[in-house]
Formats: structure tokens, sequence, C-alpha cells
């Protein structure tokens, strides 16, 4: 018998805007049934078909799936063209259904850096997608926080150097504008996957007021019913952005 829904505990009025997810585990998750790593990379496609259409028919706006970190490069080559391969038949295979439910592809990370195939097929997909308005789904490709923080970095520097800006003028918001992800709501929840508790050079900066939902699960199988649990944990939580909890008191009941 199926079990009972997690979806009628969810708070549509107090969903996190912006999810955010490490995901972790397809080499284990494959490892454990004998199979190659690659084939763990395939059913954790299955696993970003479900969470994207899960969070974009809930109502979350921005969804950001670690798919390729710049450290990822350094696997074994042969892993590391498989990774690409699927990314570039995925997003050819998903366009349409993206079309469909209205999401907008979007990437974070430097994809200039990619293979050609891969980096055109990425452009040619956000450009279709570009006006559709239920979700941005987010890629970070290619992406490290800290790349993202000294990209930044030098293109402010660049903008003082040129006169643009003064250096007194440098402060928060110069600084999350500059950043790759500048175009987006910080991220109020990031889920991280296979029992790992790391960040890994993942969303640095953007995550300074975030809250971080753990699980057991390995990426192939996190399902819509794990999603929804980690958005039901998330609105369990009280979020105080270094306030007194009387002062978020308060404030709601203002
Ligand atoms: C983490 O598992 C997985 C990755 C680094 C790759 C994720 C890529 C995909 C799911 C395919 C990309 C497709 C799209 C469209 C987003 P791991 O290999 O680190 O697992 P392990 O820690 O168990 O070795």
């Amino acid at each position: 018998m199926a079990s009972k829904s997690l979806l009628p505990e969810i708070n549509i009025e107090r969903l996190p805007k912006h999810v955010a997810i490490i995901m972790d585990g397809n080499g284990r998750w494959a490892k454990k049934r004998a199979l190659p790593r690659v084939v763990g990379h395939e059913y954790g496609v299955k696993s970003v078909r479900t969470v994207t259409e899960a969070a974009a028919s809930l109502g979350v706006k921005y969804l950001t799936l670690y798919t390729f970190s710049t450290e990822n490069w350094n696997r074994p080559k042969l892993e590391v063209t498989a990774i690409m391969t699927l990314l570039v038949r995925t997003i050819r295979k998903e366009v349409a259904t993206l079309q469909k439910n209205n999401i907008r592809l979007r990437t974070i990370g430097d994809i200039k850096g990619l293979p050609t195939d891969a980096y055109n097929e990425l452009l040619e997909a956000m450009k279709l997608t570009e006006n559709n308005t239920q979700m941005d789904l987010i890629l970070a490709i290619n992406y490290s926080a800290r790349w993202d923080i000294i990209q930044a970095t030098k293109a402010i520097a660049q903008r003082v150097k040129s006169g643009e800006l003064e250096v007194e003028q440098i402060n928060e918001t110069e600084i999350s504008n500059a950043l790759d992800t500048g175009h987006f709501p910080e991220p109020e929840l990031l889920i991280r996957t296979s029992g790992e508790y790391r960040i890994s050079n993942f969303m640095l900066w953007e995550m300074a007021y975030g809250e971080f939902y753990f699980t057991d699960a390995y990426w192939p199988e996190f399902d819509k019913e794990s999603f929804y649990k980690a958005i039901i944990d998330y609105q369990k939580r009280e979020r105080r952005f270094g306030k007194t909890s009387e002062q978020i008191t308060d404030h709601h009941n203002a």
C-alpha cells in the first residue's frame, strides 16, 4: 500500500523562494548495486526531473542544483566525459518539458570553460526558455563559490580602476550583485543528500542566513516525498537573522 503523501502538510504561504541542492551520492548508490558510477549519474537525472517538477508545481521560484563543481574536473577523465555527455543529452531531451512546465533554464559558473557542445546546448536551451515564468532552474556548472567570489572581486576592482565606483561604495549589495548568483535571491534552504555534512565550496556568501537540511538518502533515491519532507522541516524552523526569538515573535505579531 502506498504511504500517505506529505504534500498536505506543506504550508504553501511559507514556501522558500529559493531552494539549492547539493546532489550527492550517485557514485555510492551505484557501488551499492555493483553498477558503474555513470549509471548512478543516469539515475541521478531521474531525481533531477522529479524534484524540478515537484518544486515548480509547489510554487518554489528558484531551484539551484550543484551539477558540476570546479573541483569535479579532477575526477577520472571517463567520468567527466560521461557527466558532460549526460548533461548535453538531458538538456536536449528535457527542453520540451521545461517549456511545457514554463521553467526558465539558467546557469551559474564558468560555463565558457565547458566543452563546446555542452556550452552550445546550454546557451540554446537558455535562449529557448528565457521567457518562462513559473520557476528558474539554475544549474551550477563549473561553479565553485570561491571562483565566484574571485570573479566578482575582479569585476569590482575593474570598476574602481575605471573610476566608476569608489572604494567606499563597496558594500554587501555591490558584492552580491557582482556574483554570478546576483540575479537571484539568496537560498533560504540548502539540501545536501548522502549523509555528508559539508558545504563543499557552494554558495559560501549566499548561505550566510540560509537553513541547511541533510538527509542520508543518496541522490538517486531522493524523490518527491523526500523533497516535501525537507520543505516541511524547513517550515518548522524559526529564521532569526541574528535577532532574538522574542523580536521575531513580536515582528510576527506586529
Ligand atoms: C554527485 O554524486 C553527483 C555529481 C557530481 C554529478 C551530478 C550530475 C548529474 C545528476 C547529471 C547532470 C544532469 C543534469 C541535467 C543536472 P557523486 O558522484 O559525488 O557520488 P559519490 O559521492 O557517491 O561518489
